[in-house]
């Protein structure tokens, strides 16, 4: 693709980013737009879907924009509710792209299956058993995933962890390639439990996936220059030094460091949900993630870097996929993935944990200076105008007029919108 920089693309219509996105991707804006009817599901796929469909429910579709990812640009797909998370998102990537961009770095995508065993009479025997049949039962596992193996992926080592009074799991760990991985691996630990019980003696239990995914990270750091940071009458300085405050608030304090974190998901989830991954997944794997030495803590850190730029880094696991599940059925989906241009699931990782580490620095941004409010309630302002019955061009009018007054209540919306357009119906506001 050629650049994500778009300026002033949140002041067009629909119909006008749609063009420009299509025309950035190198697809023709047709079929965009075709992807993009009926929220890229149709009533039919989605009954085949899940069960005891009634309908399908839509979420806005977004573009964040300006990122650029070892050098290369990106159009970020994102699916989110809440206002404001595309618009800080893309303008971290602003500030981040004038430090060079966000660096990025994948694992492979190796899953974990885990067998677990009882009542394993003698501990120590089971596990030099199972070391003995390592290669046998790394190909039992490789026989029930032949098609990732000729994909270059399949069974690659296994564990055996012992968790007291007889108590054994067994991990065997997965490449998955390109794909998320929960039924490939679901499937090796089905496999494998009848002659892993044999081998150990134990009683089986539980074979399936473990959703901390810690083989799969990913590992972003970007650098935004001194002069970027200078914003509404702050200097440079002290918003750096604020940020970097902010993220050692979130090392000292599980409190802070769990609504640190829900900034970066925001960014992650937006993307994970836009390419129809398993967000429930994602989130279970990252907060375990970050509570993994016994205390929780902030998967990213903002410190000083060299020339007194500000530095970020984050990592955390990651299990996306670009192949499978909804990528083949959902329209939106498929243009999703098109857009993100992740040729791979490590792609698709590196792209999201980038979309998380600059919506983390926006939200450390606003709450260094101004506050998260002001931008936030710009942004409702726009609900309020359009519950109030603003329809077209008067809604961004009337936003305008009640952020401005600082009144951001249906009553002043009302009142903005009935000079504009004179009288209004009345409005009939459900108990
Ligand atoms: C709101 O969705 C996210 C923030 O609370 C994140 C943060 O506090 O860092 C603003």
């Amino acid at each position: 693709m050629s650049s994500s920089r778009l300026p002033g693309f949140y002041k067009l219509g629909v119909a006008e980013r749609r063009r420009i996105a299509a025309t950035v991707l190198g697809i023709d804006e047709s079929a965009l737009a075709r992807a993009l009817s009926n929220g890229g599901l149709d009533l039919e796929r989605a009954d085949k879907t899940i069960e005891n469909v009634i309908g399908t429910y839509a979420l806005p579709f977004a573009v964040g924009l300006n990122v650029q990812m070892n050098g290369h640009d990106h159009l970020v797909p994102m699916v989110v509710e809440e206002p404001s998370v595309v618009a800080a998102t893309s303008n971290a990537a602003r500030l981040i792209r004038a430090g060079g961009g966000f660096v990025a770095e994948a694992d492979d995508a190796v899953m974990t299956a885990q067998v677990q065993l009882d009542q394993v009479p003698d501990v120590d025997a089971a596990r030099k058993a199972i070391a003995r049949h390592r290669t046998e039962l790394l190909s039992l596992a490789n026989e029930v995933v032949a098609g990732v193996v000729a994909r270059g992926g399949g069974a690659r080592d296994l564990e055996v962890r012992d968790l007291g009074d007889g108590w054994l799991v067994v991990h065997i760990y997965v490449d998955c390639c390109d794909a998320m991985g929960a039924n490939l691996v679901n499937s090796v630990a089905e496999a494998t439990a009848p002659r892993i019980a044999e081998l150990t003696r134990g009683r089986p239990g539980l074979r399936i996936l473990s959703n901390l995914s810690d083989r799969r990270c990913v590992r972003v750091t970007a650098q935004v220059p001194l002069n970027e940071l200078v914003c509404n009458g702050w200097s440079a300085h002290e918003v750096r030094d604020a940020v970097v405050r902010a993220s050692e608030f979130a090392e000292r304090d599980p409190y802070r460091a769990v609504t640190h974190n829900k900034g970066i998901m925001n960014g992650v989830d937006a993307v994970t949900l836009a390419t129809g991954n398993d967000w429930r997944a994602v989130e279970a794997g990252a907060h375990a993630f970050a509570a993994r030495s016994g205390v929780y803590r902030p998967l990213s850190n903002w410190s000083v870097g060299s020339g007194g730029a500000l530095l970020g880094s984050l990592e955390m696991p990651l299990a996306l996929g670009i192949v499978g599940g909804p990528s083949r059925s959902h329209e939106g989906v498929k243009l999703a993935l098109t857009m993100s241009g992740a040729r791979s699931a490590r792609d698709l990782a590196m792209l999201a944990a980038c979309a998380g580490l600059a919506a983390n620095l926006a939200a450390l941004r606003a709450l260094a200076t101004d506050g998260i409010q002001r931008g936030h309630m710009a942004l409702h302002a726009r609900s309020v105008a359009m519950a109030a019955g603003a329809r077209g061009i008067d809604v961004e009018k009337v936003a305008l007029a009640i952020h401005e007054k600082g009144q951001v209540t249906l009553e002043a919306a009302r009142t903005v919108l009935r000079v504009l357009t004179g009288p209004l119906p009345e409005l009939h506001l459900g108990k």
